[in-house]
């Protein structure tokens, strides 16, 4: 891999876990941005790490993947940590899920069924049982599942470290530089072109987020089907007297918007987040705010006295199956690694070891096989 130039497009999340691995290997790695590397999804998310609850029993192979990614969380958080020499705020105090109604309740205990036959650590609490252990919750709060292995970390800190590790290692980061084209020859890739110019590269990785499929030169035939989904979050100042420890997940049944609330270790309470089909729209809606507030007061009431710190909408980048997708492409040297679409925080870790893993090895790892971009191609 010596003297090889690998050019990685996108500074997210995923792009900068799979250039800091690479480097640690000593491999020339640049990597892409068009804008600020890692804020655009990686710094609207959430940073929760819950496989279960971001993807549905009928997305089995996305399950494992989740749940494999979560394992190895603990591992990424001390390699990094100790790159990086600083936190990324990965806490452990697990995750509430709760329902305030009948119809909630079911939903509930359709979920927590599940939950037992993946065999995850997960207990049924009555509403007085979860309002002992989170005080600042509803009386209205009638069940729970406790998920005590659902974790977060705070992902704009995971932004600092990741950029702060890979440069560490002499990773180069070219921001605020468009890719303007993929060069491909003869199904094999050249390099890419920049406003700037040509740059050769052995291996070029797309990891883009939602941009990932209108990058041009890519044949249309094997464009990544990504596209963006908003979703509308704010944040909140915890203050004295409503202090949350865990995070909580609200399931309801009657609204189109199921909340979550996250709460930081500086303080912040994160809210979020809508879920919307509008292409490229980062507008914050009166709607979406609305849902937002009302879905946390019910769960938290609270929060009414609090002050709003941010507001914003991230994209995500979802693919055709919701699953991401990884890996080799019909063109030589053309590697995948983007459509992590809810879960781009909690599989970081699994795609930077299993991509960095591929470029190196150029062998396909059963972990990355069932990904590829070949299931949507004819
Ligand atoms: N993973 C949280 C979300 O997509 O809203």
């Amino acid at each position: 891999m010596k003297n090889k130039e690998i050019s990685i497009i996108g500074g997210g999340v995923i792009g900068l876990g799979i250039g800091w691995q690479l480097t640690k290997s000593c491999v020339d790695v640049t990597i892409y941005d068009s804008a600020e590397a890692g804020r655009a999804a990686s710094w609207a998310a959430a940073g929760m790490l819950a496989p279960l609850a971001e993807a549905h029993t009928e997305e089995p192979e996305l399950l494992k993947l989740g749940c494999d990614s979560l394992a190895l969380y603990p591992k990424w958080v001390n390699e990094l940590e100790s790159d990086a020499e600083m936190s990324v705020g990965f806490r452990v105090e697990g995750t509430h899920i709760i329902g305030l109604e009948s119809d909630d309740t079911h939903q509930l205990q359709h979920l927590y069924q599940a939950q037992q036959q993946l065999g995850l650590q997960v207990h049924w609490l009555s509403g007085g049982e979860v309002r002992e252990i989170e005080s600042a919750l509803s009386p209205r709060v009638s069940a729970a599942i406790q998920c005590e292995s659902d974790y977060q970390v705070d992902n704009r800190l995971m932004v600092n470290a990741l950029k702060t590790a890979y440069l560490k290692n002499g990773g180069v980061l070219n921001e605020n530089n468009p890719i303007e084209k993929i060069h491909v020859k003869d199904c094999q890739v050249g390099g890419i072109e920049t406003r700037e110019g040509f740059h050769r590269s052995d291996i070029v990785i797309l990891s883009a987020g939602c941009w990932s499929s209108q990058i041009d030169g890519i044949p249309d035939s094997i464009r990544p089907p990504v596209r963006p989904v908003k979703g509308q979050m704010m944040a909140l100042q915890m203050e004295e007297g409503i202090s949350i420890s865990s995070v909580i997940r609200s399931v309801r049944a009657r609204y189109p918007t199921n909340v979550y609330l996250v709460p930081r270790t500086d303080g912040r309470l994160i809210i979020g987040a809508t879920s919307e089909e509008m292409g490229f729209d980062t507008r914050l809606t009166v709607g979406g705010m609305f849902e937002l507030l009302r879905g946390a007061w019910e769960a938290v009431p609270g929060v009414y006295e609090l002050p709003i710190l941010e507001t914003w909408a991230g994209l995500r980048p979802g693919s055709r199956d919701n699953a991401p997708i990884l890996g080799k492409t019909p063109i030589e040297n053309l590697i995948y690694a983007t459509g992590h679409y809810r879960n781009g925080i909690l599989l970081t870790p699994i795609t930077a070891y299993e991509i960095s893993k591929l470029v190196l090895s150029d062998v396909t790892s059963d972990v990355i096989a069932p990904f590829q971009i070949d299931r949507f191609l004819e």
